[in-house]
């Protein structure tokens, strides 16, 4: 059985975090996605309106998802990867080349990202009323 991981915030889930774990789901037969915690959201200096508690259970609804796990640090990626026995770490492509490091243990593989949406964007739309 091929294992894919991929990490990342989704707060207020949209549809290019759909489309990303769909098309990482097709990479393999069993998808873990690491959800960023909110005292980790903090280090990488982002703000979230969902908690971690609401954002990792609606990921974990998701019907390509198979396991979410938290993600504490950015240093846990080597360990997850061995002890989850995964054969992919993939990521959307503003990540590119960032990861590559990684490619001693498992492949890596940048997905495009779904154009014109983000959760920064929607967040400024809300706040100015667009
Ligand atoms: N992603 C994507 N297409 C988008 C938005 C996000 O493929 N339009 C991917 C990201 O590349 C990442 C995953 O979805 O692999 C989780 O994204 P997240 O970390 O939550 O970031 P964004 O939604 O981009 O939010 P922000 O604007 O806060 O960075």
């Amino acid at each position: 059985m091929k294992k894919v991981i991929t990490y990342g915030t989704f707060d207020l889930f949209h549809f290019g975090h759909l489309e990303l774990l769909r098309r990482a789901k097709e990479l393999g037969d069993f998808l873990v996605v690491a959800v960023s915690t909110d005292e980790f959201n903090i280090i990488k200096g982002k703000k979230c309106i969902y908690p971690f508690e609401h954002r990792s259970k609606i990921v974990e609804a998701i019907q390509y998802v198979d396991k979410v796990i938290p993600e504490e640090n950015w240093e846990q990626k080597r360990m997850d990867i061995l002890s989850n026995k995964i054969q992919i770490f993939t990521i959307g492509d503003d990540w590119k080349g960032e990861f590559d490091k990684l490619s001693d243990i498992c492949d890596i593989i940048y997905i495009d990202r779904t154009k014109g949406i983000s959760t920064s964007n929607l967040k400024d739309n809300l706040a100015s009323g667009n």
